[in-house]
């Protein structure tokens, strides 16, 4: 078989998770649907990651930001109807990784104090996540000249980018100076 009939027939048969891309402007969209299946699995976890916090001012980050993250999926449809396309077909496994990993976070028994580290840890993955993926078609947008749509992705990008600062304010903060340290100290005396 020659290479050109072999890659004529991958593409015909598409291989395992393979899709055409041409442009762009198709990976930009593919990655929009991307963070909009992402904004959709954060939308159900969030609750869970107020309840199960301890600190009431991680429990309010959590609340705000899911919030923001309802608005994030709003700019998503918006610019999804600005651009005439579909908001589904695609499921991020990344996001679902992220939080699987996060469910652990949420099932910790013992120290109340740890287990909020916890939540703040995978809290700032998901948040690193979104900020990555947000960057990007932001960015995208901008060489695709659909400046509206970028202005959108920016706003989006910067709330990522406060939540994330917030949960590192929070951990830096104070509410394990009397918890974790502490206790870790005692056991090492
Ligand atoms: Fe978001
Ligand atoms: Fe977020």
């Amino acid at each position: 078989m020659t290479q050109q009939t072999k890659s004529t027939m991958s593409n015909q048969m598409g291989m395992a998770g393979s899709k055409q891309i041409n442009s762009l402007q198709d990976l930009f969209v593919d990655q929009l649907r991307d963070l909009y299946s992402a904004e959709d699995q954060i939308l159900q976890a969030l609750p869970k990651m107020a309840q199960a916090a301890n600190a009431s001012e991680l429990k309010k980050a959590f609340q705000t930001h899911l919030e923001q993250s309802r608005t994030h999926k709003q700019r998503l449809d918006r610019i999804f109807t600005d651009l005439g396309i579909t908001s589904g077909g695609q499921h991020c496994e990344a996001m679902e990784g992220l939080i699987k990993e996060g469910e652990e976070a949420l099932q910790l028994q013992g120290d109340p104090v740890v287990k909020d580290a916890a939540l703040i840890a995978a809290g700032q993955r998901v948040e690193h996540y979104e900020m990555a993926g947000y960057g990007t078609v932001r960015t995208f947008a901008d060489h695709l000249g659909f400046d509206k749509v970028e202005d959108l992705l920016q706003q989006t990008l910067d709330e990522e980018g406060e939540a994330d600062k917030l949960l590192t304010s929070i951990a830096e903060g104070g509410i394990f100076k009397t918890g974790i340290n502490e206790k870790a100290n005692k056991n090492q005396r």
